[in-house]
């Protein structure tokens, strides 16, 4: 099975993507899970990986803490969307599991670098602070990792967080340049994909009626999420983010997409966090990354539900 590492700011959409990863050992094995600040602070999020990591039973999985900061900015916090704890929704017990004493960043990189070249991916649901400082404190790691696939930016869905700019990559825009830059192979789920694949009522029965206890979690943490987004979009369902780069993973098919060069704004105040692709080509720009575009929704969702059943 392919060998990942998740690194992560969990978030109720992260915690599905994480599950989503856990179920499906066959296909993936997940190495370990990284804390990164973003939709709230570190501690937050590394409390809350290590929730979902018991939720899925699969507790011999270590937790690591990233940053608690982005490289150069301020860090920006969504609690308006994910609540005080980033995990609001679900009644899930404190975590018995320890968080791992080595720092992320340099766990990232130590095992990076006793690896096979090219044997490990690494999905990234968050800023991509964690990746940005190890490329930058071990640049050697950049011929060793095999792909990054993240979720992050937009064509023309533009922007979620400022008018330009999606979440992920306006918390670290430097992180994101960094990453773009590396030469590693990226794959990359924009809020173009991420927007069609959403979650209707009738989907959330779905997961809901498969009667285990992670259906009944994952059916409150979207639950949650979704009457911020449906307030803000006005959809029949909510966006569902970061479980895609999963379903990438484990059914390349249900997304298609465009080898582009994907460039990230960090100079302009008023569209910094925007990714630019040169979708047609007008540049000589190196195509550095494949920029998806669509998604098959309802095989998403299916393969979604499917691998939910198999977890407690
Ligand atoms: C991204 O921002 C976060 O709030 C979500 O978890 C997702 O990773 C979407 O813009
Ligand atoms: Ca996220």
């Amino acid at each position: 099975s392919r060998k990942i590492i998740i690194d992560t700011d969990p978030g109720q959409d992260d915690a599905v993507a994480i599950l989503l990863a856990l179920a499906s050992p066959e296909e993936l094995d997940v190495l370990g899970i990284v804390a990164v600040a973003g939709n709230v602070g570190l501690h937050h999020n590394a409390t809350n990986a290590r929730k979902v990591v018991e939720l899925s039973g699969r507790t011999e999985v270590p937790v690591f803490a990233g940053c608690a900061r982005p490289m150069r900015r301020t860090l920006v916090t969504a609690e308006h969307v994910h609540g005080d704890t980033g995990l609001n929704g679900p009644d899930l017990p404190d975590p018995k599991i320890p968080l791992q004493p080595q720092h992320g960043v340099d766990w990232i990189i130590d095992t990076l670098m006793a690896s096979e070249p090219g044997s490990i991916t690494l999905c990234t649901l968050g800023p991509l602070t964690n990746i940005g400082m190890a490329l930058v404190k071990e640049p050697r790691i950049a011929e060793v990792i095999g792909e990054i696939v993240m979720m992050g930016g937009a064509y023309f869905e533009v922007g979620n967080i400022t008018p330009a700019a999606e979440f992920n990559i306006y918390v670290d825009p430097e992180a994101a340049d960094v990453v773009l830059r590396s030469g590693v192979p990226i794959t990359i789920m924009p809020l173009d994909v991420t927007h069609q694949v959403q979650s209707t009522p009738a989907r959330l029965q779905a997961i809901r009626g498969l009667g285990n206890r992670t259906g009944h979690a994952v059916y409150e943490m979207l639950t949650f999420s979704e009457s911020f987004d449906l307030r803000k979009y006005g959809w029949e369902g909510a966006p569902l983010h970061d479980p895609t780069v999963i379903a990438y993973l484990l059914q390349p098919e249900l997304f298609e997409g465009r080898h582009c060069n994907v460039t990230v704004e960090t100079a302009s105040e008023l569209t910094v966090g925007m990714t630019v692709a040169d979708y047609w080509h007008v540049t000589g720009r190196v195509r550095n990354a494949i920029f998806m575009r669509s998604a098959n929704a309802d095989g998403f969702y299916t393969l979604l539900t499917e691998r939910l059943a198999r977890l407690p």
